[in-house]
């Protein structure tokens, strides 16, 4: 099905929360912004994954990236749910806001619709979709997740430092990078300009096939 991926601008929704109405756009301002769904209000997967969204709020915040969830109930049921997740998460508050979707319009929307998943009443759930959008309104990276896999919101703290350190540099992570490791200089860039970029040098790996692609700097 086609719908919503990497490159595309998100709509401009304007959606109910259980912190008022908001346009997408205004919401996301300048900031970088992960929009994560949830197939819903009082289920046990979802409890545990925005209680960790609000445990780590404070890292979010401090790459100055929103958080926004979605979920198919409505702002009533949200307010309820809210105070079982931080009973759940003792210390951590939900100071996110969560879209109401009671009818499933926004997750068509944004490419968030599990196609297996139904509530008692046959109505499509929302998958375990995030996005995580730019300032520029684009999807840089999506995780889908089907509901009976939670998500591990390390690896989305992860994948969001190495979109902040491509989007700052022409570079790229390897694989099981993490903050602080050596990054890969991305293969547009000449070893010429590579000097120039990196003035604290870079390390080319000496491969079999003696092509110089592989190589590493720290930024
Ligand atoms: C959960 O959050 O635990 C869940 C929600 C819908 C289907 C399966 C699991």
């Amino acid at each position: 099905m086609p719908g919503l991926t990497i490159g595309d601008t998100i709509p401009n929704l304007e959606v109910d929360t259980n912190q008022g109405r908001i346009k997408l756009y205004d919401y996301i301002g300048d900031s970088w912004t992960i929009i994560f769904s949830h197939p819903g209000d009082f289920t046990p997967v979802c409890t545990t994954e925005l209680g960790i969204m609000a445990a780590y709020a404070s890292k979010f915040a401090e790459r100055g990236v929103k958080l926004l969830g979605l979920s198919c109930d409505d702002v009533k049921s949200h307010n309820e749910w809210i105070k079982d997740i931080e009973a759940y998460t003792p210390g951590s508050k939900v100071t996110y806001p969560i879209i109401a979707d009671p009818n499933r319009e926004i997750i068509k929307q944004l490419n968030m619709v599990d196609p297996d998943e139904k509530d008692s009443s046959g109505n499509q759930l929302p998958s375990r979709a995030l996005h995580i959008v730019g300032p520029d309104k684009k999807v840089k990276l999506s995780f889908l997740y089907p509901a009976s896999t939670g998500r591990n919101m390390d690896e989305v703290v992860r994948a969001l430092d190495s979109l902040l350190k491509a989007s700052k540099h022409k570079v790229a992570t390897p694989a099981n990078w993490k903050q602080g490791d050596p990054v890969v200089i991305s293969p547009s860039v000449s070893n010429d300009q590579a000097k120039e970029m990196f003035p604290n040098g870079y390390q080319t790996i000496d491969l079999p096939s003696k092509k110089d692609y592989l190589r590493f700097t720290n930024v």
